[in-house]
């Protein structure tokens, strides 16, 4: 039997950062939603079609093949239609559509098989905003992390910067506000903790002393 690991939270609570980490230093594979979301998104944004518009979007559902794949160096990779686009999906035009598509029902649904997959056959610590609850409601382990909106929107920024894009903190603060807001009031598998999550607060704390928090927390449960 595998064994999944479920961490939820808020955009910039550290989810990536920690999975990533936490999966090379216990074997398991790491898979992250939100690049699913995103994809969709991407391809909307370039059909210039708005992630408001529900019709639209979930047409365009039946032109799109969304897959995760990973390297030699267990990396995850998506592809769109065969597209490696694991690069451009991390804008913060892209972080906004992907926010819009995925309160559409029809794209939840299209992309709940392709998460339960990679669940089935690896051991895997899968981050997002409704695994504990939606997706893998049998989770081993469910983590919900999170952190004050500033603390995120710094981490955020800190992040942009660093891959060479050009913002500016107000943008990047007001961005991970209404994203919060979007992914928590949606009306379909929006983010809230599962009821048997372990709340985890990462404000305030670096990147260490989360990762060795979480994976005491980790191999205490599995
Ligand atoms: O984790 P992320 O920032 O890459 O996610 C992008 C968007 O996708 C986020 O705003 C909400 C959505 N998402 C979701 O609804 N459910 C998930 N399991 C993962 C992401």
């Amino acid at each position: 039997m595998s064994i999944a690991i479920a961490i939820d939270g808020p955009a910039g609570a550290g989810k990536s950062t920690i999975a990533k980490m936490a999966a090379k230093e216990l074997g398991f594979i790491y898979v992250d939603t939100g690049a699913l979301y995103r994809a969709i998104g991407l391809y909307a944004y370039r059909k210039g079609v708005s992630g408001d518009d529900r019709d639209a979007v979930e047409a365009l559902l039946n032109e799109i093949k969304v897959e995760l794949s990973f390297n030699d160096k267990g990396v995850q990779i998506v592809l769109l239609n065969g597209e490696d686009v694991s690069g451009l999906i991390r804008t913060p035009e892209i972080s906004m559509m992907a926010s819009a598509v995925s309160a559409i029902p029809a794209v939840r649904a299209f992309l709940l098989d392709t998460q339960r997959d990679m669940a089935h056959t690896k051991n895997v610590i899968m981050d997002g905003r409704d695994i504990g609850t939606v997706v893998l409601p049998d989770a081993k382990l469910k983590i919900f992390l999170f952190a004050s909106p500033e603390c995120r929107a710094k981490r955020r920024y800190d992040q942009l910067l660093a891959d060479g894009k050009e913002v500016n903190f107000e943008d990047v603060l007001r961005d991970v506000i209404e994203r919060d807001y979007n992914d928590s009031h949606r009306d379909i598998a929006p983010l809230k903790p599962a009821d048997d999550a372990i709340m985890v607060d990462t404000s305030d704390e670096d990147r260490d002393t989360s990762i060795e928090r979480l994976l005491k927390i980790m191999r205490d449960h599995i």
